[in-house]
């Protein structure tokens, strides 16, 4: 289980940031309360525009950053008090940790197993399951550098789940892939949920979060604006397509500024 209680993360801006955004407030809230719970066996979505703040919370429950103010459980360990714990039980893919260009997927993959402490056997198989599943194989021994969008980003979904992790952290899984390797990746997501993983995904597509998830959260602003299944949101928003619910929801939020 993922227990997120009041999450805030507000980030200290340098000066040429602050520049870039025209502000002389040199602090910026990306996550503000955030509270959510997401369990097991369910595929839970983080939906909103770019710059709401998924990452951002993806990233303090990875823990990657720190939070600013609030807490967060995974499968019961606080994330900045045991975090060594917490890491081994997720596996986290994010478009900002980049696999060493001058290696090989092969050789990421074992290194990463070896430090997860995966007995060599067992690192055996997953390698040949998952280098199957994503058709890796044809270019596992390539240097990374040579490796297409598509390429890189099946190999790093590879490397991510090679401890066989009960909890699955994926921001923007799909971005940069053609809808074929796309629709792999929604395909194993939803394998690992039959499995009885815990599956967290951002994403600022609509239709993928409508086929994929069980429960979506949309986030505007770093805040929870909604949350539930796609019925109940197009229930609660008198619509019949997310698209028009993640609209109605907006217009709401940003209409009470
Ligand atoms: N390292 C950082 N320093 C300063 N601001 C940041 C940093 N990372 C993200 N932000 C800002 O925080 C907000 C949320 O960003 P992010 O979590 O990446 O959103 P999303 O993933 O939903 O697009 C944005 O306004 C972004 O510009
Ligand atoms: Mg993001």
């Amino acid at each position: 289980m993922i227990e997120i209680k009041h999450l805030t993360k507000v980030y200290k801006l340098n000066k040429k940031q602050m520049q870039e955004l025209h502000t002389k407030n040199n602090k910026k809230t990306a996550v503000d309360d955030l509270s959510l719970t997401a369990r097991p066996g369910e595929i839970y979505g983080l939906l909103g525009p770019n710059g709401a703040g998924k990452t951002t919370t993806l990233r303090c429950i990875a823990t990657i950053i720190k939070p600013t103010k609030g807490e967060i459980y995974v499968a019961g360990h606080e994330v900045q008090k045991e975090s060594e714990q917490v890491r081994r039980k997720i596996g986290f893919l994010t478009s900002d940790i980049k696999l060493d260009p001058q290696f090989s997927t092969d050789y990421m993959f074992d290194f990463f197993g070896r430090l997860h402490e995966v007995p060599e056997q067992k690192l055996k198989e997953r390698k040949e399951e998952l280098f199957t599943y994503f058709g890796i194989k044809e270019f596992a021994h390539k240097q990374i550098k040579e490796l297409s969008t598509g390429m890189k980003q099946k190999a790093a979904i590879a490397v991510s789940l090679v401890h066989n992790p009960d909890i699955v952290i994926f921001d923007e899984p799909t971005n940069g892939l053609d809808i074929i390797t796309a629709r792999s990746v929604m395909d194993y997501l939803r394998k690992l949920k039959a499995e009885g993983k815990l599956v967290i995904v951002s994403t600022h597509i609509m239709s993928e979060a409508e086929k994929l998830c069980d429960r979506i959260g949309m986030i505007i602003d770093g805040k929870k604006a909604a949350e539930g299944t796609v019925e109940e949101l197009l229930a609660l928003t008198h619509t019949d397509d997310l698209e028009d619910a993640f609209f109605e929801i907006y217009k709401e939020v940003k209409g009470e500024e």
